[in-house]
């Protein structure tokens, strides 16, 4: 796992921003797979500043969501499906037919997650993972237990989840208690994976995900079993973790380590 530290919310946005929009340049019909949440606004707003300012292009790119909470319409104000056409969609030139986002009010949730999947599949894969992380440890909604064989399905959203999502919802009942999810598994085919994280409030789980052992009680430690996973921090998020300094070795001889180790 390649980790990169920064300095701030702002350069962490920044370069994943820059991670993504070299793999977009490099393939124009990039199968991007993407997250929500407080912590990938800041990439997304800088997205869109590449798009309008730097006309980077997004016309042949397609976008598949990580997961959506079950029982809301995709045009409720707390759907994820809104949250990624008003933080990202509408503001780039996307074609809305290349957009996928699990549909939180399928009547058959079940055949929903296959069809998912198979549509993944359809497009030859994803081609690069963005990633938050929940404070639990959380990919996506693969909460703690879950299998890393796991697919796109249904799953339980656990207390700590219900209470740190609710800012988002009028009350805390009203935080549906089941998402559709892709599983680790699903994310693991990705065939890039960056996850990104910010804040003290997750200085723990990165220190255990990042340099704790492999466990589905952290499900973003099975990132660890990915050849190609980037972890990108700011200062904050970094802050409990042992091996800084290498990290930074890393990052401030990179041009010597890529030319030996090619990536
Ligand atoms: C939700 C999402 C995750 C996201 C997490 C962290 O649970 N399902 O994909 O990574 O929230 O959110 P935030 O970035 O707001 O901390």
């Amino acid at each position: 796992m390649e980790v990169i530290i920064k300095s701030s919310y702002e350069e962490m946005s920044k370069t994943s921003a820059q991670i993504i929009a070299r793999e977009i340049k490099k393939k124009h019909d990039l199968v991007l797979g993407l997250a929500t949440g407080d912590t990938p606004l800041g990439t997304y707003k800088e997205l869109v500043r590449l798009h309008k300012e730097e006309g980077l292009d997004f016309s042949k790119v397609k976008t598949f969501n990580l997961d959506e909470y079950i029982g809301l319409d995709p045009l409720d104000k707390n759907s994820y499906n809104h949250f990624m056409w008003e933080n990202l969609f509408k503001h780039v030139n996307i074609n809305s037919e290349n957009v996928y986002v699990p549909q939180g009010n399928t009547d058959d949730p079940e055949e929903f997650c296959s069809w998912y999947e198979k549509k993944i599949e359809e497009t030859g894969g994803i081609d690069l993972q963005i990633l938050g992380i929940g404070g639990d440890g959380h990919i996506a909604f693969n909460e703690p237990g879950s299998s890393f064989a796991s697919r796109t399905r249904v799953k339980a959203l656990v207390k700590q989840t219900i209470e740190d999502n609710s800012r988002f919802f009028d009350t805390e009942e009203d935080v549906p208690r089941f998402a559709i999810t892709m599983g680790v598994g699903s994310i693991l085919d990705a065939k890039k994976i960056i996850l990104i994280a910010n804040g003290k409030n997750k200085a723990a789980v990165c220190a255990e995900f990042i340099e704790g052992p492999i466990t589905s009680q952290i499900t973003a430690s099975a990132l660890q079993l990915h050849t190609l996973a980037t972890v990108v921090l700011d200062d904050e998020a970094s802050s409990k973790l042992k091996r800084k300094e290498y990290y930074n070795w890393v990052r401030d001889n990179k041009q010597t380590v890529q030319k030996r180790i090619g990536r």
